[in-house]
């Protein structure tokens, strides 16, 4: 069956591999649209990165909306220094043509889901999680309707990328990834313990530059970018590919293996704040929330990456 979703979204090289690869299988995903959001670059650029990656795939019908501009309590907290002054350096796109949409993001999100079947729909957020969170709080009857939420964001065994404890997604926004842990959705969460294992080696960045046409090039360019800051910073062979991970679970939930656990979210630590507490190794009795994963096949996400990227 095919599943509706909505790509809620910073781009972000990593993002925009995802919104590529969903874009790249019609067959199983139909996008609703992409809602934006304020993460690795504020949000007048993420909302203009979407379009670009979109009309980078010919896909000029797709809907992209904005949504917040902030964290629902605190100041933005945005990643140039991994993604680059635009969030999507590495190669020069044109300037978007297709508009964005009049729509603010969260009214997208709470009429689509009131207006599909319940459990229709599902939910990628890859960025912060501002604007899942302002729907869930403004239309709290949203909560039953939403199929699933596949999340990039967390951390457990790989801890935190912006702070010692903390990962990206999560630290910029704790409030809002609290709000979305405890509102009784059916959660997927792709953490680093897993994105981490996702890595751009050689061969499998030369295998998207092979790619003939636009898209696998581009691609190319992008992991290029970024890697040059995350092989530094890990001293791996490549960087991490975090986002599209979210989308190949939905393509290919084999090549992930996880554990339905506890997941809470630190919102006061004074070192640890947009720390997921995952209970990995079920101490607490405290109710499962989250299916975590930890493990991937990783040769099994490149091929399926690379193989959908040449289908565009
Ligand atoms: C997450 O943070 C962002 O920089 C990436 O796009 C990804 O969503 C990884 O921590
Ligand atoms: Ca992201």
């Amino acid at each position: 069956m095919r599943r509706k979703i909505i790509i809620d979204t910073d781009p972000g090289q990593d993002d925009a591999v995802a919104i590529l690869l969903a874009l790249a299988s019609p067959d199983e995903l139909e996008v609703l649209g992409i809602t934006c959001v304020a993460g690795n670059v504020p949000l007048e650029l993420t909302a203009r990165n979407a379009r670009m990656v979109c009309e980078l795939a010919g896909r000029t019908d797709i809907k992209v909306f904005a949504g917040c501009d902030r964290p629902l309590q605190r100041k933005l907290v945005t990643a140039e220094h991994v993604h680059g002054k635009s969030g999507l350096d590495g190669i020069a796109l044109p300037a978007p043509v297709m508009p964005l949409q009049e729509q603010h993001a969260v009214d997208f999100l709470i009429d689509t889901l009131r207006a599909e079947d319940s459990g229709s729909v599902t939910l990628v957020p890859i960025g912060p999680l501002t604007n899942i969170a302002t729907a869930l709080q403004r239309a709290p009857d949203i909560a039953g309707r939403i199929g699933q939420i596949v999340i990039m964001g967390g951390a457990y065994f790989e801890v935190g990328n912006i702070t010692p404890a903390a990962e990206f997604n999560i630290f910029v926004d704790p409030e809002a990834a609290e709000i979305v842990f405890g509102a009784g959705v059916d959660l997927v969460v792709m953490p680093l313990d897993v994105t981490h294992k996702a890595l751009t080696t050689r061969p499998r960045v030369e295998a998207f530059r092979a790619i003939p046409g636009k898209i696998g090039p581009a691609v190319a360019s992008w992991t290029d970018f970024f890697e040059r800051y995350d092989k530094e910073k890990y001293g791996t062979e490549g960087a991490p590919l975090h986002d599209p991970c979210t989308i190949a679970w939905l393509l290919r939930p084999e090549l992930f293996i996880g554990r339905f656990i506890n997941v809470e979210i630190e919102t006061g630590g004074a070192f640890t704040t947009g720390m997921t507490v995952a209970d990995w190794w079920r101490v607490t009795g405290r109710k499962p929330n989250a299916t975590f994963i930890g493990d991937i096949d990783a040769e099994g996400f490149f091929a399926l990456l690379t193989e959908r990227l040449a289908r565009l």
